[in-house]
């Protein structure tokens, strides 16, 4: 299902939380929708998922308008849509089995229908055999497992997860979001993920948009902001996964480190354009020398994103010439002048 946004806005008394957004969503891939807190991420899901109506703008599914649908257009509409939370919102007084069947019922099937349906849907999300644990007894992982199985077992054409990963440590975060992408492309689906977690982009979205303020300040492939970053926010969400504003112990976090100090320039290309020959080429066209203090790779979908932090020795005109040449070679270069 193709999302289209069109100049939302949507205000709470005089605080914009959604503030003139446009955006193309396509389908059968992963968005991922990334802000701070506050940002407007939930309010967004909201609006996109026909649970409130915007104050102006509009919302299509596949160029259909469907956000002025009457009541019973929206409840067919709405079935179409799975979410998925960060606090699971399971009934803890039923079963797993009894969680997945409950879209089933309000849908009205019969009996014969859901048990087999449910068998299905456990099986998927890896919980074959555990319908009739109480959710009290299962794992965050194995809750939000249940959720998801929930989320789509009317076959819905979105699936919205609104921070479905911020409850669970990194390891059971990977489980989930392999989970989420495996079904995606089985089912042939259009995820929307919020998240405030650039490693949630980095590890299950083709595409981005992040939001400021109620805004979006920049959008695209994941693999492309993440070699180009260009909004100061982008920038600062990055910087946790290689900070450049932070103490060198905690920006090179993750990195291979030959030294413990300097490097006063962040440079980010991507696989093909290595970094390596790039960096002979300029070391001897110009009078200066790189002083490679950490580095790292960021897998983002098939590509590799690099990151080197290095000093640049020279002349300052002769850096200066080295940076300018290295900006033309397709290499971002971020400089600490603090
Ligand atoms: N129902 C509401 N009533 C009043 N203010 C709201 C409501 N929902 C959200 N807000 C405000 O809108 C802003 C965006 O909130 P939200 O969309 O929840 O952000 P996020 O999900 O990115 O943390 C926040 O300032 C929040 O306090
Ligand atoms: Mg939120």
């Amino acid at each position: 299902m193709h999302i289209t946004l069109k100049k939302l806005h949507r205000a709470y008394g005089s605080l914009h939380a959604v503030h003139d957004i446009s955006l193309e969503i396509p389908s059968n891939t992963i968005y991922g929708v990334i802000g701070r807190s506050g940002a407007g991420k939930s309010t967004l899901v909201r609006l996109i998922s026909l649970l409130e109506r915007p104050d102006s703008g509009e919302i299509l599914f596949n160029q259909n308008r469907v956000d002025m649908l009457d009541k019973d257009e929206l409840i067919a509409q709405r079935r179409r849509i799975g979410m998925i939370f960060q606090n699971f919102n399971l009934f803890s007084s039923r079963s797993a089995a009894k969680n997945i069947a409950y879209p089933l019922e309000i849908a009205g099937k019969d009996t014969s229908f859901i048990n087999k349906r449910v068998a299905e849907l456990l099986d998927m999300v890896a919980l074959a055999g555990r319908g009739n644990a109480p959710i009290s007894t299962l794992s965050g992982g194995q809750k939000q497992r249940v959720a998801i199985a929930r989320a789509l077992a009317n076959n819905p054409d979105i699936l919205f997860c609104d921070e479905a990963t911020s409850a669970l440590d990194p390891q059971t975060t990977r489980s989930i979001l392999d989970l989420i992408r495996e079904l995606q492309q089985k089912m042939n689906l259009s995820v929307v993920m919020i998240t405030h977690q650039m490693e949630v982009v980095r590890d299950a979205c083709e595409y981005v948009a992040v939001l400021d303020n109620g805004s979006v300040v920049e959008e695209g492939k994941v693999v492309e902001v993440f070699a180009s970053p260009k909004s100061t926010t982008t920038k600062e969400f990055l910087a946790n996964l290689a900070p450049l504003s932070q103490p060198y112990e905690e920006r090179t976090k993750g990195m291979v480190r030959w030294s413990n100090e300097g490097g006063n320039y962040t440079l980010r290309f991507r696989g093909n354009a290595t970094g390596e020959p790039v960096l002979s080429r300029i070391q001897k066209r110009f009078e200066v020398e790189f002083n490679i203090r950490a580095g790292g790779v960021q897998h983002v979908g098939n590509e590799d994103v690099g990151t080197l932090i290095c000093d640049i020795i020279g002349e300052p005109v002769e850096v200066q010439k080295a940076v300018a040449s290295l900006r033309e070679s397709g290499v971002l270069v971020e400089e600490d002048l603090a």
